[in-house]
């Protein structure tokens, strides 16, 4: 569990609603209050006043400014980790994400700046910081594994090669995009019937960005690299759907990764409520 002798730094980016929200009320009863600092990230600072001040303000929880999607806000928010916080981290949790736009080149632009490009660049500037032993958490989802199954053989290939780059997956992204300029989705390999199909592949290139990083980082420090389905929840992002479990549960799947031994836990990989999910396959999206 992360109630430790040493107090840990906790960052969980989209923290003022939702299933990010609910992490950091468990995180709160989880630790006593002198124990972990929990830094609740949030794009717009009011919302996020607005949620601490749900929580009670406890004096171990903080606001941190932070827009994944601008490299400004980004710069700011690790500058203030340091000048604030002692620089250093224990667990971050890329929880911020929003839901299917249309179908169209600036929608999915806006979409992979905060779903993807927002987690990536997020951890170039955080993994600094990041200490012995800790963690990154990056939220993805069921749809990921299931856009891959209804890709072509070729892309599958591709998403989860082990020799996979972090420029061949920009490669990938960005390519994804263009062809929904050109009309040219099928071609590429992707099914353009596929459910909230940019949502989908943004998070199936979460998987395997994590699994790049994995690769590159986890020497370093022994830091441990996951990636988290919450399940399906009743949330904004899909506009409290019915029949949705309450977002509490999502916390408990992503916090399941936060808490459970290292030796436990298959570094690079994908879970959802404990359990190891496949990188392809055809999953219960409403689990
Ligand atoms: N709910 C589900 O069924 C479900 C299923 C699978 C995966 N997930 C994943 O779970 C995570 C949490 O989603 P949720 O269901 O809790 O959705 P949510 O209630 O819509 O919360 C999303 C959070 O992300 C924040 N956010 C959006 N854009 C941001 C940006 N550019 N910079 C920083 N924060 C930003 C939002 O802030 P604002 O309030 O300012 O908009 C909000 O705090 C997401 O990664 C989502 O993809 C959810």
């Amino acid at each position: 569990m992360l109630a430790s002798s040493q107090p840990r730094v906790i960052l969980v980016t989209g923290a003022n609603k939702g299933i990010g929200f609910e992490i950091v009320k468990k995180l709160i009863k989880e630790s006593p209050p002198n124990n972990n600092v929990i830094l609740l990230g949030c794009r717009d600072l009011k919302r996020g006043q607005d949620a601490l001040i749900q929580l009670c303000s406890p004096p171990n929880v903080h606001c941190l400014q932070l827009d994944v999607s601008s490299r400004e806000s980004i710069f700011h928010a690790t500058n203030e980790i340091k000048s604030k916080y002692g620089g250093q981290l224990d667990v971050l949790i890329n929880n911020a994400a929003i839901g299917e736009l249309e179908l169209a080149v600036d929608s999915a632009t806006e979409m992979f700046s905060i779903n993807y490009y927002g987690i990536k660049i997020l951890n170039e500037h955080l993994f600094p910081l990041i200490r012995e032993n800790g963690r990154v958490i990056n939220v993805a989802s069921a749809c990921g594994p299931i856009v891959l199954y209804e890709a072509s053989e070729s892309l599958q290939n591709q998403y989860t090669s082990s020799t996979l780059t972090l420029q061949q997956l920009d490669d990938l992204v960005e390519d994804f995009i263009s062809s929904i300029g050109t009309h040219s989705i099928e071609q590429l390999g992707y099914n353009p019937k596929s459910l909230y199909l940019i949502y989908s592949v943004t998070k199936a290139a979460v998987i395997s960005l994590t699994q790049i990083e994995a690769r590159q980082w986890s020497g370093a420090k022994h830091v441990l690299i996951l990636s988290v389905c919450p399940g399906f929840c009743t949330t904004d992002i899909n506009k409290n759907a019915p029949g949705s479990r309450h977002p509490e549960f999502g916390a408990d799947s992503i916090l399941y990764v936060v808490n459970t031994p290292r030796n436990e836990l298959k570094n690079g990989c994908f879970y959802r409520d404990g359990q190891l999910l496949p990188q392809i396959g055809r999953i219960n999206r409403e689990n």
